[in-house]
């Protein structure tokens, strides 16, 4: 092949030369001679010396990754074989008690040497929402955008430091959510975050793969075809980009990976911290308590000879495991019905130290895998083209004898409650007897968060009944919104809320770090909301609240059909009107 034909540029015909050696030239085959779709060839090019550059070890690095995952596959070689399952390491927080109090102390603590990674870059297909998932709000009383959230969160960290410092935040963003991301912060003032703490990492897409010679499949003529790689390529982001190293040197400890919908993530985040510090975890998993057969990944220690490695294993894979091994009847449950694996909900905390390491002898590749569906018995031919992925719970699977990987249980519905489910599908799951995750459930979370802070400082909370809206399940009240600058540990609550009692259906929003409560009652359908300014002491005693209120209403048909209706509302079906 006559590179001189292709391109004029020696940059790219190095790399077009060396593709060519990695079994490429189908790419450059029946090429239209030099003048005709100049721009699409030279679009084409740019494309690939683009991906070329973002993925470490370039397109052949990439290409010589998937042939051997490719072999691998095809052989069905199984990635458990010879492994045993045995309970993770694990500490048990699903209770509020002195060991939850001792892991929210030092947790606190290490508010100043943690930064927080939140992974965005997803499509979420299963919502549906024509924007970007951190714009929905959590909640509809006081309308908070996730995004706002966790900015709060990380703001209400700083204010609670020795030496206040802003908490790095890293967003990894894709094509799709990138440019949306950036207008967000833009148009609200990065949501009181100074711009330097922020920084954005945009993944790229991977080339889809032909076959299992690893041939890069092509849309068209000039034009490869273009797939996700997965939030795993947060690990290769924080290592291209440097900062991982860079934030290392700055003295952060510990990173807290959180998802782009879990409102819940920050309630546990104080006590998962704390363990990391005591336990000396390299790499700890937030979980939940999980139902055996539950589709919702297993964490267990599977041990092979001396090696042990705690990791993520999928519900549909965990079960053949243990039968095959230490239980022929499967996963079963202990006596408070739960599996002995614990529910990976993708929350984890990362120990910087080990991380850069990690990260410096992978380069930041982190357990690729590969997962193509075959046309043929004989395994020669994929039905469609695939790419290699990567997901970003798998780290633990390069982790040596050294490193300690541990899982901390929460309270599921404290820890997490995602929005990933648009109306119908949320309702089908919930008929089916799964949760729902919908932006009704991820706010009624929202709300019994609070409710749970309240009661821990021993306010009398009178809970409402649980209802349907469009067949999801709901508790209307009380609407309890404690915003992190009032409070980011029970102990916080604890101090500032004494006696008192809030009914079914009363609002209770409390923003600022200096307000006490004593002996406050909040009427049925009341409100009570206080906003302190920073510096501001705001002290209520001995205060019946009775008002109007709030009030949720339900969209009729032709509202939640509506395109005048926001669509933040239809996604859940009511709204909170203030009266
Ligand atoms: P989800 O499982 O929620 O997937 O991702 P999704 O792609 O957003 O939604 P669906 O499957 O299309 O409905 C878990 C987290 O990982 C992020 C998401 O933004 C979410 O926070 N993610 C996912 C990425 O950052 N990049 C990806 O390539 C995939």
């Amino acid at each position: 092949m006559d590179l001189n034909q292709l391109t004029g540029n020696p940059t790219e015909q190095a790399l077009l030369a060396e593709l060519i050696h990695a079994g490429q030239e189908h790419l450059f085959a029946g090429w239209d001679a030099p003048g005709i779709h100049d721009e699409a060839k030279a679009a084409f090019l740019q494309s690939l010396a683009r991906i070329n550059g973002s993925y470490p070890g370039g397109l052949t690095g990439y290409i010589s990754n998937a042939r051997k995952l490719l072999a691998e596959a095809k052989e069905g070689k199984n990635p458990f074989e010879g492994f045993v399952p045995h309970q993770p390491d694990k500490v048990d927080l699903t209770q509020f008690n002195a060991a939850y109090d001792h892991y929210e102390a030092l947790g606190k603590n290490q508010f100043s040497k943690t930064a927080v990674v939140l992974v965005a870059g997803g499509l979420g297909e299963r919502l549906g929402y024509s924007g970007i998932k951190l714009d929905i709000p959590v909640e509809v009383t006081g309308i908070t955008p996730y995004l706002a959230h966790y900015a709060a969160c990380l703001k209400a960290m700083e204010a609670r430091m020795a030496k206040p410092r802003p908490v790095p935040f890293i967003i990894m963003t894709s094509d799709d959510t990138n440019a949306k991301t950036i207008a967000a912060f833009e148009a609200n003032n990065w949501f009181g975050l100074k711009q330097e703490q922020v920084h954005i990492l945009k993944q790229e897409l991977v080339p889809a793969i032909a076959d299992n010679a690893g041939r890069l499949a092509l849309a068209e003529k000039y034009k490869l075809i273009l797939k996700p790689h997965g939030h795993g390529d947060i690990h290769m982001l924080l290592y291209t980009s440097g900062l991982a190293a860079r934030l290392a040197a700055q003295g952060i400890e510990h990173l807290l990976f959180i998802q782009d919908t879990n409102g819940q993530v920050f309630n546990a985040m104080p006590a998962a911290l704390g363990v990391s510090v005591e336990k000396g975890f390299d790499f700890n998993s937030i979980a939940v308590n999980r139902i055996p057969g539950e589709a919702v990944g297993g964490l267990a220690k599977l041990v092979k000879g001396e090696t042990e490695l705690t990791l993520n294993v999928e519900y549909n894979q965990l079960d053949p495991l243990l039968r095959a091994t230490v239980s022929p009847q499967g996963d079963v449950p202990n006596e408070q019905g739960f599996s002995m694996f614990p529910g990976n909900i993708n929350v984890l905390v990362i120990r910087m130290a080990s991380y850069v390491k990690i990260l410096e002898r992978t380069r930041g590749i982190i357990a690729e895998f590969v997962n193509p569906k075959y046309a043929d018995a004989a395994k020669t031919a994929f039905k469609s083209p695939t790419r290699l992925e990567t997901m970003m719970q798998d780290l633990p699977k390069l982790f040596g004898p050294g490193e300690k990987t541990g899982v901390t249980v929460f309270d599921r519905r404290w820890a997490f409650s995602a929005n990933k489910n648009n109306i119908k599908d949320a309702a089908a799951k919930h008929a089916a007897g799964g949760p729902p995750e919908s932006g009704a459930t991820a706010e009624s979370d929202f709300y019994l968060a609070g409710r749970m802070k309240l009661a821990a400082a021993g306010m009398n909370v009178e809970t409402a009944k649980e209802e349907l809206i469009l067949g999801i399940p709901f508790t209307p009240g009380p609407r309890v919104l404690l915003r992190p600058s009032f409070a980011m540990t029970l102990e916080e609550v604890r101090e500032k809320i004494k006696g008192g009692s809030i009914a079914a259906d009363a609002t209770l929003i409390l923003d600022g770090q200096e307000i006490t409560l004593e002996n406050v009652e909040i009427a049925a359908g009341s409100a009570l909301v206080i906003k302190a300014a920073d510096g501001a002491k705001v002290a209520v005693k001995n205060l019946k609240v009775e008002n109007d209120g709030f009030e949720l209403v339900k969209l009729s048909a032709e509202e939640q059909n509506s395109p005048a209706t926001p669509e933040y509302l239809r996604l859940r079906g009511y709204r909170i009107v203030n009266r």
